[in-house]
């Protein structure tokens, strides 16, 4: 869920207000990286920052349910960003003119944050950035903005743990593919229009829709609960993680599609920082899909109408909504990550998968399958009982683990980078004598 639920404003022309991050590089403890946050608004009379930005922990004080707190001007090689809960925003310093200024060192990694101004009894209005404005198709859609720091080996580096998230910097610019977003229709849906709906795409650098066979592979990679497309984008830098796996020749180049699988229809209505006023099941969302966006992106996109090259995956809710494709529609996809969840801690594993189900439908055993979770994740437990079915019934798949992953955005980079490297479009996982196999190897 969004740590961040209170209600923001952006600076607008008239409300004189102004704002900058800054990632600096200073090649001394204790990462390495600084980073300058710097605000001005003259009517502000206190200004912190949070939407995101993390307190720190290390492997020795973490547990799924609890986290140390640590200020990041104490940072010691091998910590990384904690439990997004109770993290009290860092409290920016007064110049007594209205510009506020706070400096931090910071580790490897992708980070979000607004400013949160006037607080009173944690009552604040969270401000994005007007200098670095989130990603979003209607305004509203994201409601902060985020920065990359990266990574230093001289004050960073730790034997126990690879915290270097370099993956997720911005690629050379001859190497960046397009993020857009797209309005298309979907009748029923209420956002962003009356019938329209609307995803985000990622184009491979080179692409054109006129490319001759329509041949691209195309991943199609769904937000979780109280989320959206944007998301992914904005909360993730996916772009950035596409380019660096495209380059550096782990993956295809891949068309990606980000859809929103709220807003469908309007029992489903969702106003992103707010409750939903009702999570659509997955079986409505993968109907919907069906109707309306996969032959959408077939008709007017370069990609393939192969299944072998079709993939799809999603974290949280949204890896219950890959769970669905897999069950349901196994066929259409050769291929599925599940980042972060199944289907819920509540069923029991042999109906999540079961030797009834692979008799009925042979092909669930034939798939490219990619499981993940943070050691620190609430879904670790749903994960493993996914794979314990799995393993049980020679189903083939590829596990992760993130050794320093809670249910939040690093995590599913990591799985996004992971399922890029090591499973899409490789040769499906074979079986190995009725047991689990490693699948397709680095
Ligand atoms: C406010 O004060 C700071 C520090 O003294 C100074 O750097 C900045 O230029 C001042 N800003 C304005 C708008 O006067
Ligand atoms: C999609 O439609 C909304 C609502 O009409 C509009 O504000 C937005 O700019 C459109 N986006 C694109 C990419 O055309
Ligand atoms: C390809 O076509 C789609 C749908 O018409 C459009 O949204 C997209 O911008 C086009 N891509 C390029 C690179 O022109
Ligand atoms: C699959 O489809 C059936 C029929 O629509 C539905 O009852 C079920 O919930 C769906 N999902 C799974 C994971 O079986
Ligand atoms: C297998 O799972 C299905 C779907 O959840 C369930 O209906 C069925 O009873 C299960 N079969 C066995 C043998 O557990
Ligand atoms: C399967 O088991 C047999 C006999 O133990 C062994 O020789 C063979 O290498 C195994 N195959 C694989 C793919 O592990």
């Amino acid at each position: 869920m969004a740590p961040w639920t209170v209600p923001f404003t952006v600076c607008l022309l008239t409300s004189l207000c102004s704002a900058a991050v800054n990632v600096r590089k200073t090649s001394k403890g204790p990462t390495g990286y600084e980073v300058d946050f710097s605000y001005f608004d003259s009517s502000a009379t206190t200004v912190a920052i949070g939407g995101g930005l993390p307190t720190f922990t290390d492997e020795f004080h973490t547990n799924p349910d609890g986290s140390a707190h640590w200020d990041p001007h104490q940072y010691q090689p091998g910590w990384f960003p904690g439990t997004s809960l109770n993290v009290t925003p860092y409290r920016m310093n007064s110049n007594g003119n209205g510009s506020w200024t706070y400096t931090m060192p910071l580790p490897s990694g992708t980070y979000t944050y607004a400013f949160q101004v006037n607080c009173v009894q944690a009552k604040c209005t969270n401000v994005v950035d007007p200098d670095n404005a989130p990603f979003v198709n209607v305004q509203g859609d994201q409601l902060v903005s985020h920065f990359q720091v990266p990574f230093d080996r001289q004050f960073q580096s730790y034997a126990d743990l690879n915290l270097n998230f370099d993956y997720a910097l911005p690629a050379p610019k001859e190497q960046r593919g397009i993020i857009r977003n797209v309005n298309y229709s979907s009748p029923g849906s209420v956002h962003p229009a009356p019938d329209v709906h609307d995803f985000v795409v990622y184009l491979p650098p080179g692409y054109s829709n006129s490319t001759a066979g329509k041949n691209y592979p195309i991943l199609y990679l769904s937000h979780g609960g109280w989320g959206n497309g944007q998301e992914w984008e904005n909360l993730g830098a996916t772009s950035q993680i596409l380019d660096n796996l495209i380059s550096q020749k782990h993956l295809e180049p891949t068309v990606v599609v980000m859809p929103s699988f709220y807003n469908l229809a309007p029992e489903y209505k969702f106003v992103y920082g707010s409750e939903p006023l009702n999570h659509p099941g997955s079986d409505f969302i993968r109907k919907i899909y069906m109707e309306y966006l996969f032959p959408y992106i077939e008709a007017n996109f370069a990609v393939s109408t192969d299944p072998k090259r079709r993939a799809f995956g999603g974290f949280s809710l949204g890896s219950s909504l890959t769970y669905e494709m897999y069950i349901n529609n196994t066929d259409y996809f050769s291929y599925f990550g599940m980042f972060s969840g199944a289907v819920g801690p509540l069923l029991p594993r042999y109906s999540l998968l079961n030797s009834s189900m692979l008799q009925a439908n042979p092909a669930l055993k034939e798939k490219g399958i990619f499981t993940s979770a943070g050691l620190f994740d609430l879904a670790l437990p749903d994960t493993r009982m996914f794979q314990a079915a799995m393993q049980s019934l020679g189903v083939p798949f590829v596990s992760r683990i993130e050794p320093w992953g809670f249910h939040v955005w690093n995590t599913w980079q990591d799985s996004l980078w992971q399922f890029g490297k090591l499973v899409l479009w490789k040769e499906l996982p074979r079986q190995s004598n009725g047991t689990v196999t490693s699948g397709a190897r680095p």
